[in-house]
């Protein structure tokens, strides 16, 4: 069956929900774990929903429904559902909620094992592979009353025009790739995401356009290896068909920033090896680009990054960074490190430290080594020990903080472009927003303010935010 054809089907079973619900207002809760790209499929999961007459509440003890969308990139996630588990098994035992599980952890047979064994209650398992089916699940686990596992081994298709309910409506979240064929000696996603592969240009251009006309002004392009956008179909001659010009990550970003209303465009994650000219051009020359780009790191040492299957050296990621800084004006750079890889040693580690007090990051994103089953990583013999992670950790963690305090320093006296996202969560009085360099801004103004672009002039930092003032009036 195509895919189109299945999206069809599923329409009908959620017309059937529908109509099971039809004059009542049962409630959902869904709680998201892990990376963008799952909240991304978390709206998706929302949209499904809401078109079969569900009502989100973020009261777990008034839920018909509870869902979580899980994610193992690491080991915390883990012990996050299974706890989660615990209390939801009392709401079922007293109302009979329906759970449903899906995402990242439910690709790995030894965690839904674990679920039949030690918690049978769960009435619906599905995998990153079946998402659009979610319907259709949900539809025989409440009229056939039996357990439902929709999980696919596969590599996974790319499926159009699933409805979605997005949880901002100034930012928005756009997938372009799913998958990844990287398999990074740490990383489970290539094995619960399957393989890469792009979504069409022309579908990735009408959704832009309808964003863009529902008044959205940010976009953020999703995928675990963006800038390789189109690769694979191009290496394995997949036809796809050309629009606007778009046949490459690069190409992409100029045809998005010519799309009127759209005022920032932003890419996560793009991996250092892939990092071609074209993408340092277009995101020079294109006005709308966010000059903040997100460059995983994941080790500052040549022997690690070998060890970790990263196929850039030390050298080649601080080439790539200086002809960066060289080509874009006002690049500022977040990253990814793990610290404590296996055999990653003092002086190893020393690099890491070398890296970063070079490239003076915006954001670091620090993680500690966790062993992921069915990886390269978790077969190798020489585990750093807990006590030296940790150790590595602080220290890495000091040093990113010291230069956060500094860096935040300079944005004082500047005057800064902000996007203004809403009230602030601890003072409803102020408003919120972020700079191009994605920092959080706060500051005194009228609330008509939101959803607009100003300029703030920056009057004090702190740690994780900056204080803005009204410089000018709008744009
Ligand atoms: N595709 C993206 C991000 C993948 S997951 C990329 O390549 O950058 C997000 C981050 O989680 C990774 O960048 C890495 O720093 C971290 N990570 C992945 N696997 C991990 C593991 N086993 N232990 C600790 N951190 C890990
Ligand atoms: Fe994981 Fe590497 Fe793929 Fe990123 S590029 S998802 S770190 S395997
Ligand atoms: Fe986690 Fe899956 Fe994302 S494992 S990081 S939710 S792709």
């Amino acid at each position: 069956m195509n895919t189109k054809k299945e999206i069809e089907e599923q329409k009908e079973y959620l017309n059937k929900v529908k109509e099971v619900n039809k004059e009542k207002s049962p409630k959902y809760t869904i709680l998201t774990m892990g990376c963008q790209l799952n909240e991304n499929d978390s709206e998706k999961i929302c949209g499904m929903l809401e078109k079969m007459g569900y009502i989100k509440t973020q009261k777990q003890d008034e839920a018909d429904l509870a869902i979580f969308n899980t994610c193992c990139v690491r080991e915390n996630a883990e012990d996050k559902l299974f706890g989660k588990l615990g209390e939801l098994k009392k709401l079922k035992e007293q109302k009979g909620i329906i759970i449903a599980i899906g995402g990242c952890m439910m690709q790995e047979k030894h965690i839904v094992d674990k679920i039949k064994t030690s918690y049978p209650f769960v009435d619906i398992v599905f995998g990153t592979h079946t998402l659009h089916k979610f319907p259709e699940d949900l539809y025989k686990s409440i009229q056939e009353k039996r357990k439902i596992e929709d999980i696919m081994d596969i590599d996974g298709e790319i499926y159009e025009g699933l409805p979605i309910k997005r949880d901002s409506n100034i930012k928005a979240s756009v997938t372009i790739m799913n998958g990844c064929n990287n398999f990074c000696s740490y990383c489970i996603v290539p094995y619960v995401r399957g393989r890469e592969r792009s979504r069409s240009p022309k579908e990735i251009i009408k959704e832009i356009r309808e964003l863009a006309k529902d008044g959205y002004k940010e976009i953020t392009l999703l995928g675990q290896n963006v800038n390789s956008y189109l690769r694979v179909e191009k290496e394995k001659n997949i036809q796809f068909e050309e629009y606007e010009g778009v046949n490459s990550f690069a190409t992409l970003l100029i045809a998005i920033n010519k799309i009127d209303g759209i005022e920032r465009i932003r890419f996560v994650s793009p991996h250092p090896k892939d990092f071609t000219d074209d993408v340092i051009d277009a995101i020079a020359k294109c006005d709308k680009v966010c000059k903040l780009v997100h460059l995983p790191l994941q080790s500052g040492n040549t022997k690690v990054l070998k060890e970790m299957n990263r196929k850039y050296t030390k050298e080649q990621y601080l080439n790539l960074v200086e002809k960066m800084k060289n080509k874009i004006p006002n690049l500022t750079l977040s990253t990814d490190i793990i610290v404590g890889f296996p055999g990653e040693t003092d002086e190893e580690f020393e690099d890491t430290l070398d890296v970063v007090r070079k490239v003076k990051f915006e954001q670091v994103y620090m993680f500690i080594y966790s062993r992921r089953v069915g990886t390269p990583g978790d077969k190798m013999e020489n585990q750093v020990p807990d006590d030296i992670k940790h150790v590595r950790f602080n220290k890495l963690k000091a040093l990113v903080e010291s230069q956060i305090e500094e860096n935040n320093k300079k944005y004082i006296g500047t005057v800064q472009k902000v996007l203004v996202e809403g009230e602030s969560k601890n003072n409803k009085d102020l408003l919120t927003g972020r700079t191009d360099s994605n920092k959080v801004v706060i500051f005194e103004g009228s609330k008509d303010l939101i959803n607009q672009s100003i300029n703030l002039e920056i009057v004090s930092e702190h740690m994780w935010y900056l204080k803005g003032k009204i410089k000018y009036d709008r744009k």
